[in-house]
């Protein structure tokens, strides 16, 4: 048995934006989605969605991998098994995990030769066959792992600051809020295009401030996004009370992450603020979950379970 991992993300810059050819900053975090496969039988796939053959309601980015890596390889029937620490339809990219994860994992199990750069190629057609307008950047990440600039694929300076992760658990379509964007921004180009291109400016400036850990400079732009992302309707009222709730604790920013609607947000927090603020986040209602950034995208974990 093979078993390969990869990790989520959080947007620090450019959700949505990044659709449209801005520029985003995002960043690989240690919370992992774990891919174990063995060759079999018939195709099983098993989650905490239930247990498959290849099915492209149920488990349509791993069903989709096994179509895909059929063009690499002789994969007749094969068990693929997952655990995740992320949760679905959250923002954090659990579906680019997952995908990213098996790909790596059939790959080893079936000796294709795929190199990482294939494996992010892979990953986002395989995005775009399930989710329609998806931008390669949550795949990418996962793939590559760290604080990466899109579409420019410039790997940044790890923030050395913690991460709290806010989960309103409400689930949230990608597809659907992106539709929404696009809808909003052909009714009103001269207004919502410059929002998205002012977006995608921010991530410019606020690349050298990553690269410095001038943390503060970082925090006053992620709040100046979080008021964009309003503005174009992915906000809610879950997620305001969570940004608000970790800016009143001492977050040095606090952000939707990822397409908003329901799902995550993200705030920049202090050595001895972090657990102030994650009791915030639960006090407003959300789901804290403190974490890292990470250098380390997919890996193979074992050869033998
Ligand atoms: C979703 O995690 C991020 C969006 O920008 C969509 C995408 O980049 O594909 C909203």
């Amino acid at each position: 048995m093979i078993t390969c991992s990869a990790p989520g993300k959080v947007y620090l810059f450019g959700e949505h934006a990044v659709v449209y050819g801005e520029s985003a900053i995002c960043c690989a975090v240690e919370l992992r989605t774990k891919v174990h496969v063995q060759k079999n039988k018939d195709v099983v796939i098993e989650s905490t969605l239930g247990t498959t053959g290849l099915d492209f309601e149920i488990h349509p980015y791993v069903s989709h991998v096994i179509k895909k890596m059929r063009q690499f390889a002789d994969i007749e029937g094969v068990k693929i098994q997952i655990e995740s620490e992320l949760p679905v339809g959250s923002g954090l990219g659990s579906s680019a995990a997952v995908t990213v994860a098996s790909i790596q994992a059939l790959n080893h199990l079936y000796g294709c030769g795929l190199s990482l750069e294939d494996i992010a190629k892979t990953g986002h057609e395989i995005e775009k066959i399930v989710q329609g307008n998806a931008s390669q950047t949550d795949t990418y990440v996962s793939t590559m792992g760290g604080v990466v600039m899109i579409p420019q694929r410039k790997k940044l300076q790890l923030l050395k600051c913690p991460i709290v992760i806010g989960n309103t658990n409400k689930f949230s379509s990608t597809k659907e809020l992106v539709g929404n964007v696009a809808k909003l921004r052909s009714e009103f180009p001269s207004v919502i295009g410059p929002i998205l291109s002012n977006i995608g400016q921010m991530s410019m400036i606020a690349e050298d401030f990553v690269n410095e850990g001038d943390y503060r400079m970082i925090g006053m732009l992620m709040n100046v996004n979080q008021g964009l992302l309003d503005a174009i309707g992915v906000g809610s009222a879950e997620l305001s009370s969570l940004v608000y709730a970790a800016r009143g604790s001492g977050a040095i920013s606090a952000k939707i992450t990822g397409a908003g609607g329901g799902g995550c947000m993200v705030a920049l927090a202090e050595d001895n603020n972090t657990l102030a603020i994650a009791r915030a986040i639960e006090d407003a209602g959300g789901e804290a979950i403190i974490t890292k950034n990470t250098q380390e995208g997919v890996r193979l974990e074992s050869l033998d379970g």
